[in-house]
């Protein structure tokens, strides 16, 4: 490991003398700088996770040296040492975010807690310099893995997919049908160590209970009827990988049991089987449906749920992330084109005016399908409304009839939902739209533009339209009614739902 550095500034010679002895003793590469002048330029051409400074320093005095710090974002941890006198200014110098603070005399007792504390603010310091590195590398990001999205909610699951991968925490992922949570399963693996293992994907309401029991774990010779041979489950087949356990809500509850036990021992039993065998799995799972009314209703163990949900990743739906639709859309329209050897060139107009305002309850997934359909039905070289509205909406029948306004939300984002709303109820008729809501024909355009151009431009609306205004409360997002079709047990696996 890289030698960790720490820089002592003060102008006490018979200090800095004996602490940098002290802590080179101790391990560390130690630099000394007698003014706060030059502990401030030295801190900005080099990287120090500790500064132990000086209260009084000619020059820059420990106070004025962390206001620079902050104000520069020079990342380092600053231990201050003070006089018994100056307390009450060490005290301040914590409220400005230094670490901590030593008072003089240094004494040995002094000196084994300054010993103490180094390590802890090294920590921070390396924890919070991964955390900006990681930050950096994702800014500006707009696709991660098999996802497209720039938007700031897709930048912070990418963010936490980063984090989560390498370790191997149940991660459980929530989000309505079509968000893309398998897309996250995936990335997950991936970006894991285990990416060169399998990654092995059930999804639990599509199987019978029994069949869905053998798929996980198995079978010796003879358990049932019929079993001639022995086969290995889907846990004793992906160890050394990862287990995607899509649907996990539907589980039955006597193999939600068998699972916890699973995942608490890293050990299954096959179907009629004595022996325990040991697996090294990673697992991620995933819903669409309220857990809380999933576990009051006895569908879901609680225990498991929390086994499940180490790590949480809450997947946003599509029109809560404005900045994506216009990315998504232009993405699957030059898929589509190449696919069908269409040359097509955009949408028209009054085609992204109904992207734009529609609710998209099928999230990425119907975006998607409606743009291959365009794609198929276009005659022209442009996508326009016809072909992109489908045919069951444009008389305007399956809206919502209200719409959430989270409190907190600012009311131009409120005028604009119903705006859209409204627009996306008559089918993009703007005249109409103005007659209901009682504004003018130009001035629902003029709504729809800022979001059109809003959406264009991430920089400047990520955080606007998406962000701090509009906080959309987990919880309540997840209480939202899901709006897909009803699931039937029955279901396959990779069964698209016809839209
Ligand atoms: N961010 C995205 N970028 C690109 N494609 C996406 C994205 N999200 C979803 N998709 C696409 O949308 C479709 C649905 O995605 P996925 O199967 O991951 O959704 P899901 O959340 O698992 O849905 P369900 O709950 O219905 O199983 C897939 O074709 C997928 O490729
Ligand atoms: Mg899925």
């Amino acid at each position: 490991m890289k030698q960790a550095k720490i820089l002592i500034a003060d102008d006490e010679a018979a200090i800095t003398t004996g602490l940098s002895a002290i802590l080179e003793d101790a391990g560390y590469a130690v630099e000394v700088v007698a003014d706060g002048q030059k502990a401030l330029d030295t801190l900005t051409v080099d990287r120090y996770g500790v500064v132990l400074a000086d209260l009084k320093m000619p020059k820059l005095d420990g106070l004025a040296l962390l206001r620079e710090l902050q104000q520069r974002q020079i990342p380092t941890e600053a231990i201050i040492i003070t006089g018994q006198a100056t307390v009450d200014s060490a005290v301040q110098a914590m409220q400005q975010g230094a670490y901590d603070y030593i008072e003089k005399p240094l004494n040995a007792e002094k000196l084994n807690r300054l010993k103490a504390l180094i390590p802890k603010a090294l920590d921070k310091y390396e924890v919070q310099q991964k955390n900006r590195e990681l930050a950096s590398k994702l800014e500006g990001l707009t696709h991660y893995g098999e996802l497209t999205g720039q938007s700031e909610a897709m930048r912070s699951v990418y963010q936490v997919i980063e984090a989560v991968a390498p370790s191997t925490a149940s991660v459980l992922i929530l989000g309505e049908s079509g968000t893309g949570k398998e897309l996250v399963a995936r990335a997950l693996h991936h970006k894991s160590d285990r990416a060169k293992g399998p990654f092995f994907a059930l999804n639990c309401a599509a199987l019978p209970k029994e069949i869905l029991e053998n798929e996980l774990f198995g079978h010796e010779k003879g358990a049932f009827t019929g079993s001639t041979n022995e086969k290995a489950g889907a846990f004793e087949m992906a160890s050394g990988g990862t287990i995607f356990l899509d649907e996990m809500a539907e589980m039955p509850t006597d193999i939600q049991v068998k699972l916890l036990r699973a995942i608490e021992t890293r050990q299954i039993r096959r179907l009629g089987g004595k022996r325990e065998i040991n697996v090294d799995i990673r697992i991620v799972a995933a819903t669409n449906k309220n857990l809380q009314k999933a576990i009051v209703d006895g569908e879901l163990r609680e225990d498991l749920y929390y086994r499940l949900a180490v790590v949480e990743i809450d997947l946003p739906p599509l029109r809560e992330r404005a900045d994506d639709i216009q990315l998504l859309a232009n993405e699957f329209l030059a898929r589509f084109s190449q696919q069908n050897s269409k040359t097509i060139t955009g949408f028209e107009d009054a085609a992204w005016e109904w992207i734009m305002s529609y609710h998209w309850p099928g999230n990425v997934r119907e975006l998607k399908n409606a743009v291959e359909r365009a794609v198929i039905m276009s005659r022209s070289s442009t996508i326009g409304p016809n072909d992109i509205i489908p045919r069951h909406l444009r008389s305007g029948g399956e809206m919502p009839a209200a719409l959430t306004i989270p409190v907190g939300a600012t009311a131009a984002e409120a005028r604009r939902q119903l705006v859209l709303r409204t627009f996306a109820s008559t089918s993009g008729d703007a005249a109409r739209t103005g007659k209901v809501l009682g504004l003018s024909e130009e001035d629902v355009r003029a709504e729809l533009l800022t979001l059109l151009n809003g959406a264009g431009d991430a920089s400047s609306t990520a955080s606007a339209d998406n962000g701090a205004e509009l906080p959309a409360p987990r919880a309540a997002r997840r209480q939202e009614p899901v709006a897909t079709p009803a699931r039937a047990a029955s279901k396959k696996p990779s069964s698209k739902k016809g839209r």
